[in-house]
């Protein structure tokens, strides 16, 4: 049986390990080395991997790639991009190489402001409090001015506190519903500070005043917390050409192509099983280059999917049109991502994929990633309506499957030559594998 451990977080690295390897890994020495197989020879970078987060044992490699020939406003790019999914980088560079010849990609950022809320219970007359919320919001704003300073030389800062009547929704629910621009930080520890400040402010000046004494109510704040919808922090990405240059090298049929191509977007706005699916498929750009450039994937992922569903219903983030023989394929996202401060300034890859992207403005990294997204989408679409997804994906994913078998290289390289003619499945390979190893 096994018993709680206390203590652990203060054991050493070795302890750690030798503890887990006693009690969940069977003393394994293999699982052992596996775990010290991925520390950096580098003991420096190692430390600053394991202070990143804690109880750490070892580092979890995902592949970093990039996809290039991006030209976005005008502008070539090779986008960095973290992951382990096979064919999505490939994807990404095939529809960067697909509109180069086409336009290239445009991105315009629609505006960047962030939500953060404190949230607390007022069970008196709503009138006493909005009166308190227009003495006090004076000092709210100044109270935090020692937060703010750095900020506000940059450019950013609180814009605005509202107080916000939500007892519709639960008795004596309000919020200070508080909006601020953090220009090119993500800004998410800047915000949870302002708002703590808020709520001890608010609190505070609440206890001492006799309107709340006299009516024997006062407010009770719950919690302070930056949202991670950004409705009002919103990218568009969008390509655009006639109808007739959406001919490719396999010289299909554009306008049967872009029938097919808006069907497909229409069945992912109308039918929630398949905007998942598809809305998946664009995560699977947008995290990527999220992740490279070291920022919140969870945060991102979180936002954006409600976006998706802020009308009530779960639809695609992406939609197409023709008209006048123009296609036109675009996506509004919400995107609160920085390029300072985090782990932007830390971690040594991290640093490499914002110079490989030309150390881009938090403005320019969102349209970079709206533009991933797109592009991954554009690429998902294309194979789904055309060939399947299976044929291209399969040939990535085939070594994956060699890998699984311990493919030599030899084998791996004549295996490579065999699947180019043919269909790669897992028992196919499999098959071919054994042939060559009678
Ligand atoms: C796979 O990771 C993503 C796709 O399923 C996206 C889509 O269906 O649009 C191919």
């Amino acid at each position: 049986m096994i018993t709680p451990v206390s203590g652990f977080s203060k054991l050493s690295k070795e302890e750690k390990i030798a503890w887990l390897s006693n009690t969940y890994l069977k003393n394994s020495p293999q699982s052992e080395a596996v775990l010290r197989q991925y520390w950096h020879p580098d003991s420096g970078l190692q430390q600053l991997h394991e202070e990143f987060t804690e109880n750490t044992l070892s580092n979890f490699y995902l592949p970093f790639g990039i996809a290039p020939n991006f030209e976005i406003n005008g502008k070539l790019f090779a986008i960095p991009m973290a992951i382990e999914e096979s064919s999505v980088i490939a994807a990404a560079s095939k529809a960067a190489k697909f509109w180069k010849t086409r336009g290239g990609f445009k991105a315009t950022v629609i505006n960047t402001t962030k939500i953060g809320q404190v949230h607390f219970i007022f069970k008196g007359n709503d009138s006493l409090l909005q009166e308190f919320f227009a003495e006090i919001k004076p000092q709210l704003l100044e109270g935090v001015s020692g937060i703010t300073r750095n900020m506000e030389k940059r450019g950013g800062g609180v814009l605005d506190i509202e107080l916000r009547n939500r007892t519709h929704l639960m008795e004596g629910y309000y919020q200070l519903h508080c909006k601020f621009e953090t220009k090119d930080s993500m800004g998410a520890n800047f915000i949870n500070s302002c708002l703590e400040k808020f709520a001890e402010i608010f609190k505070d000046s609440a206890s001492h005043n006799e309107k709340f004494s006299d009516s024997g109510t006062e407010p009770e704040v719950i919690m302070s917390i930056l949202s991670n919808f950004v409705p009002e922090c919103i990218v568009r990405a969008e390509v655009s050409c006639p109808v007739k240059d959406l001919e490719d090298e396999k010289n299909r049929d554009a306008t049967l192509f872009a029938n097919k191509f808006l069907t497909a977007l229409k069945i992912a706005e109308i039918e929630p099983y398949r905007a998942v699916t598809h809305n998946k498929g664009i995560m699977n750009g947008i995290d990527a280059v999220v992740l490279a450039t070291g920022n919140d994937f969870r945060a991102v992922e979180a936002g954006i999917h409600a976006y998706a569903s802020k009308d009530g219903r779960y639809t695609s983030l992406t939609h197409a049109s023709v008209e006048d023989g123009i296609f036109k394929f675009w996506m509004e996202i919400p995107l609160a991502v920085g390029t300072v401060g985090g782990l932007t300034n830390l971690h040594p890859l991290v640093k490499v994929a914002l110079e490989i992207l030309q150390k881009p403005s938090a403005r320019e990294l969102m349209e970079i990633i709206a533009v991933a997204g797109l592009a991954q989408n554009f690429a998902a679409i294309k194979s789904l309506v055309t060939t399947g997804i299976q044929q291209g994906h399969m040939k990535m994913h085939l070594m994956n499957i060699l890998n699984q078998y311990n493919a030599t290289p030899e084998e791996k390289k004549e295996l490579i030559h065999y699947f180019k003619k043919h269909t790669v499945t897992h028992s196919s390979v499999e098959d071919q594998l054994e042939k060559i190893r009678r």
